[in-house]
């Protein structure tokens, strides 16, 4: 076993709109991915309304290509933004058409959530229901630190740089973990 070759991460953000502060997170996540570390990021705007009898005709070429990316990564790191007290219609509709059958994705797969909210609790609410679907997928997401960024309208400059030093911290921290425990479960060549 030889941890020479990269690690491959796919950031999954479960906001769409221009000036997201949780695509913000993501970036700020993939600039300060640790060494040996490589992030793509899903693209889920296209995706449609989860149908079952869509899916019984077959994956939409969206969904095909989200379950392939899913599939090579060796990690995810999800960007989960607070709506109404859960995580986003757009970031489950996506996990729910990729979890389909066969061969779910998501199955053993690490992972880290960060996220971003207007509220005090910084999606809170919304990560633990993400972690909630998490258990069913079988997936293993780290647990620490979490990353809470409430109040996040006060916390990102217009350049989309994030402001508050200890939410910089703890994203620089959650990526180093989550790439010491892709290496410690994960797949590896
Ligand atoms: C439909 C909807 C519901 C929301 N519900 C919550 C909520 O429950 N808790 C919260 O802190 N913010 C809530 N907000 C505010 C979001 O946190 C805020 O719009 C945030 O910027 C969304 O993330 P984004 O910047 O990545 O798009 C809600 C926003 C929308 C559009």
């Amino acid at each position: 076993m030889s941890d020479a070759r990269p690690l491959q991460f796919l950031g999954i953000c479960g906001s769409l709109r221009q000036g997201s502060f949780n695509r913000m997170a993501l970036d700020i996540a993939i600039a300060q991915r640790p060494p040996g570390v490589e992030v793509a990021v899903a693209d889920i705007s296209q995706i449609p309304l989860y149908d079952e009898d869509v899916r019984a005709q077959g994956f939409p070429p969206t969904v095909e290509t989200l379950r392939q990316q899913i599939k090579a990564a060796d990690a995810l790191v999800f960007a989960c933004p607070e709506y109404n007290y859960s995580m986003s219609g757009v970031l489950k509709n996506a996990i729910d058409w990729a979890s389909r059958p066969p061969d779910q994705p998501f199955a053993g797969k690490p992972c880290a959530i960060l996220g971003a909210a207007a509220g005090m609790a910084g999606s809170a609410r919304a990560q633990g229901d993400l972690r909630r679907s998490m258990v069913f997928l079988d997936m293993h997401p780290i647990n620490k630190p979490e990353v809470l960024i409430g109040q996040a309208q006060s916390k990102f400059d217009a350049g989309g740089n994030l402001t508050d030093e200890v939410a910089r911290n703890l994203i620089r921290d959650v990526m180093a973990n989550l790439a010491a425990w892709a290496r410690l479960i994960g797949k590896r060549v």
